[in-house]
């Protein structure tokens, strides 16, 4: 079994249906990319891997079903996500933002710092700025950085580089694939910037109106007509 495995999910916000029979695998050291157009169910589908939807379906994660649990249990398992608009405490600090990302690791919250401030070295310059007066890219390195203060096995990230100019863009993706490379964390990406998405990603899903449409490695998916036409204006 894959590392983390969903099976036929299914999300309805009243009666409409956000997430139709989505099944996907994620194995451990991979990085994987969901790219998709507005509306397409990304957001959705990252919220319910963290409990965060009324779902149908399974979510598997290191063999244990998911759905019976928590958030707060799903986050102590090694999950970790970065969500959509970063969601960061505005009037809060920016060490502040990180320290809340420990929660679950007390004992390891001035190294996780440290460690986070090794890979964004900005963050550590400012330290007591009230998150709402960082730039878009440093409020995005701040939620990843809070994202892995809890030393994820697993990191979910939600359109990383919405509203971000091509050289933070770059920066991240670096800092991704080094936390994939060197702590062996497994991530998983969704993105509309569907070439941030091919570069960074072992394995593409493509999910419109709720349904993954097509899978498969980059370089397969870069020749499919459909994607040409439709991603790339081709
Ligand atoms: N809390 C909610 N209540 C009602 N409908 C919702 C809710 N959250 C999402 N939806 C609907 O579910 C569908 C999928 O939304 P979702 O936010 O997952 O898409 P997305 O792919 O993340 O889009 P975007 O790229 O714009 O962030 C949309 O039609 C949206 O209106
Ligand atoms: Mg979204």
């Amino acid at each position: 079994m894959a590392f983390l495995e969903i099976q036929n999910l299914e999300v309805f916000y009243g009666k409409a249906c956000s997430l139709h029979k989505v099944s996907l695998s994620v194995e451990k050291g991979e990085i994987i990319g969901i790219i998709g157009p507005n509306g397409a169910g990304k957001s959705t589908l990252l919220d319910s891997i963290l409990g965060l939807t009324h779902c149908y379906g399974e979510i598997l994660f290191d063999g244990t079903n998911l759905r019976d649990l928590s958030s707060t249990e799903i986050v102590r398992r090694g999950i970790a996500y970065a969500p959509e608009a970063r969601n960061l405490f505005s009037y809060m600090g920016v060490k502040d933002n990180l320290l809340i990302g420990a929660y679950r690791a007390k004992r390891n919250k001035e190294r996780n710092l440290q460690m986070v401030y090794d890979l964004f070295p900005i963050l550590s310059k400012r330290g007591n700025q009230e998150a709402k007066t960082l730039s878009g890219g440093e409020q995005q390195m701040l939620s990843l950085g809070r994202a892995l203060m809890s030393n994820p096995r697993m990191l979910l990230v939600d359109e990383p580089t919405i509203g971000l100019a091509p050289l933070v863009c770059k920066e991240i993706a670096q800092v991704l694939k080094n936390l994939n490379q060197e702590n062996g964390i497994t991530i998983v990406i969704t993105e509309q910037n569907v070439n941030f998405a091919l570069t960074l990603s072992e394995k593409i899903y493509l999910l419109e109106t709720g349904t993954i449409k097509m899978k498969g490695r980059p370089d397969e998916l870069k020749q499919e007509t459909y994607i040409q036409e439709t991603y790339f204006g081709s």
